[in-house]
């Protein structure tokens, strides 16, 4: 925690003109300046600072804020990371909370400071090379050049090449009083104290604001027994999960164009940004981390994925997407055409039918990867339902409830199976990836749980099941909806910039069922012949549309009624739990639900005294009612949400797509209403 007093210091001394110019070129207008928005795409400025209210606000897209809003904003970062980073760029040291954070932080700080500077040496040392010296013009100038590249592009990737003598970087380095134990850690020197790089064309690898965090080299020999490229090591600025090739030159494109091509190699992306493609990226030849894709739904939902006409390792690739699936990234495929990787495509099509190929042969990941496997599947069985239990899984994956119901529709359509039975499938496997996830998050939080309470001076085990951690969101909707952003729960009011309060308007329905888990959450019910409890029937059904609640509060009551019923707590019952909830919000609530007769719905007729238990019938037509009405309410905000996209929608075939799900939201509307027409009446 970075105490208050450092916060409004930082906030006194941050200028938003310093910052924005690191970003956007801002020209002078009267008293303000004057840029190109960086958050919309736009060709004549209308993003304008000013400086002596240190204010930024752009006319076209209306974002606006302070130095600390425009980082937040910018880079995609939390209020502490955006004042940690304004606190760097002024040199101020931030008081922590505790002594021992801040002394480990700043330390910590002046190691990576240490390590950069290493790293900007060496690039300066490879990039001279290349430049200057004999071999580096002979053989890795003249290398770059064949390949097509121009100055001005070695310049901007920072190309550079390792010499082949043994110590050439270290010896160098050390005169230059840079400790030998930092060179060897940062991967440029090998514990004998030779160069690491020798005899490699030398590609700098950066963060994502442009730092050398590390270094790849690849071999120009053709002895097979070298590996083609090697690589710097993990280090703590170096984080191979959290990286992606060229990303800091794609993000402002990624953002414009809003979607990110992905390639594998690093010289794809060095042709395609040289041939006027800059949304580009690579993963660096294997598939993406959680993180990198993290780091890509900072810019954009949307995702494209080139691969090589005859790679066989489309197969396997494909199996490593359903972690962007699962972010909730619109995920298209390329396949080039045999024989060619994007490298070598562009440098011979060129930028424009380069682009008329990406958009013209873009398919859809899961319609992809279902003609792909039913290709092979043929006529096979076997094959045919291992295909479909892979579909079934990726299909899961999507937490877009709407796109779901979407692909089932098609997947059925062409592997022509029942419609019904698909879903049926797809709904069991979203319970079991639900049910194993939480079970692991239990396992974790008992493991630490117990880990803590063994310290020695440890406080006394808290009798409340779980600890108080900070409510994580669902997530970001793929849906973008007017309505549905989340009214902020109390805790987490570490934003400046978020209202703390809002008017609330589509909460009742969740409330309600909030109510209903905390007062007869551990209750069983008897669903299609299996016996659940209410706490898990309302968490099943509600999960899929997190991301539609308008208040956090209720989604986490209905989380935690989940886990607490899921772990099987023998002591105390669940009601008794969220009275003495840890988080005082939450046990308010559940006083005032256990108080309070009149603020029940009225439709229904909960057993609302204290002490009154309610009748077996009664919870279970409750929950029920309850759940039917939520999703009734929900599709209904959908619906209406959907239909204003059509209407603005000028794109045909996006517009074709919200049209059938529209109908498919009607569609599951009035399934849901038939069904509460029975319950009511
Ligand atoms: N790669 C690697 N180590 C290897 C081979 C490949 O790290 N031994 C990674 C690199 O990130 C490389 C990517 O996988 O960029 C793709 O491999 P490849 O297509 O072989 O390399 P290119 O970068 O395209 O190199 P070139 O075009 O020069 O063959
Ligand atoms: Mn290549």
């Amino acid at each position: 925690m970075i105490s208050q007093k450092s916060i409004q210091e930082v906030l006194g001394l941050a200028q938003v003109q310093d910052i924005i110019e690191d970003y956007v070129s801002l020209k002078r207008r009267g008293v303000n300046m004057l840029g190109l928005c960086p958050f919309h795409d736009e060709k004549t400025p209308s993003f304008t600072v000013s400086p002596s209210k240190n204010i930024f606000k752009c006319f076209g897209c209306g974002k606006g804020g302070g130095p600390v809003q425009f980082l937040m904003e910018h880079n995609s970062v939390s209020f502490p990371e955006a004042i940690r980073l304004l606190a760097g760029r002024y040199n101020l040291t931030l008081e922590e909370d505790s002594k021992e954070d801040s002394e480990k932080y700043a330390e910590q700080r002046k190691l990576e400071e240490s390590y950069f500077i290493i790293n900007d040496f060496a690039l300066e040392y490879y990039q001279n090379n290349l430049r200057n010296t004999q071999d580096g013009k002979l053989i890795g100038l003249s290398y770059f050049k064949e390949r097509g590249y121009i100055d001005a592009t070695i310049e901007k990737f920072q190309l550079g090449y390792a010499l082949s003598e043994s110590k050439a970087l270290t010896e160098k380095a050390i005169k230059k009083q840079f400790k030998p134990e930092y060179l060897e850690e940062l991967g440029l020197t090998s514990k004998k104290g030779y160069d690491f790089f020798r005899s490699r064309v030398m590609f700098p690898i950066h963060s994502i604001a442009g730092k050398v965090i590390g270094f790849a080299g690849r071999t120009l020999s053709t002895d097979k027994s070298q590996p083609k490229y090697i690589n710097s090591p993990e280090t703590p600025i170096y984080n191979k999960r959290k990286v992606l090739y060229g990303m800091h030159l794609a993000k402002n494109s990624i953002r414009k164009k809003d979607f990110c091509l992905i390639v594998e190699g690093y010289t794809d992306v060095i042709s395609l940004v040289q041939n006027g493609v800059e949304n580009v990226a690579a993963s660096s030849g294997t598939s993406l981390t959680q993180e990198q894709v993290r780091l890509i739904k900072r810019y954009t939902d949307n995702i494209t994925f080139l691969f090589d006409g005859d790679a066989a390792g489309v197969k396997a690739a494909l199996r490593g997407l359903d972690i962007v699936l699962e972010n909730g990234m619109n995920v298209s495929i390329v396949s080039l055409p045999e024989g060619e990787d994007p490298d070598s495509y562009i440098q011979s099509v060129g930028n424009a039918r380069f682009e008329e190929y990406i958009k013209s042969s873009a398919k859809d990941f899961i319609f992809f990867k279902m003609d792909l496997l039913l290709s092979e599947a043929a006529d096979d069985p076997i094959q045919k339902s291992k295909l479909i239990k892979d579909i079934i899984g990726s299909v899961a994956k999507l937490r877009d409830p709407i796109k779901r119901s979407l692909y089932v529709q098609r997947c059925s359509e062409r592997l022509q199976i029942d419609e019904a039975i698909l879903v049926k499938e797809v709904n069991k496997q979203i319970r079991k990836e639900i049910k194993q996830k939480d079970l692991e998050k239990v396992r974790l939080e008992r493991q630490k749980q117990r880990a803590d309470n063994s310290a020695p001076g440890a406080p006394p085990p808290s009798d409340v099941p779980f600890p108080n951690e900070p409510y994580p969101f669902s997530g970001e909707a793929e849906m973008p909806t007017n309505y549905h952003e989340l009214d902020h729960y109390p805790e987490e009011q570490i934003s400046h910039e978020q209202p703390t309060y809002k008017k609330i308007k589509h909460e009742y329905q969740e409330k309600d069922l909030a109510r209903i888990v905390i007062l007869s959450g551990d209750e069983m019910l008897d669903i299609e012949e299996e016996q659940m409890s209410v706490a898990e029937f309302v968490f099943v059904n509600t999960n899929a549309l997190f991301q539609y609640f308008d208040n956090a509060l209720y989604q986490r009551i209905i989380e935690d009624a989940f886990k607490y019923v899921e772990s099987e707590q023998e002591q105390g019952t669940l009601t008794n739990y969220f009275v003495n909830h840890s988080d005082e919000v939450i046990a308010k609530f559940t006083v005032d639900s256990m108080s309070s007769p009149y603020e029940f719905a009225s439709w229904n007729n909960i057993g609302v005294y204290l002490n009154q238990k309610m009748p077996d019938q009664n919870f279970t037509d409750d929950s029920m009612q309850s759940v039917l009405r939520f999703k009734q309410k929900k599709t209904t905000l959908i619906k209406e949400d959907i239909k204003k996209r059509i209407a603005q929608e000028s794109d045909e075939s996006k517009k074709e797509l919200l049209i059938l799900a529209f109908m498919k939201v009607q569609e599951q509307l009035k399934e849901v209403s038939d069904k509460l027409g029975n319950v009511i009446l």
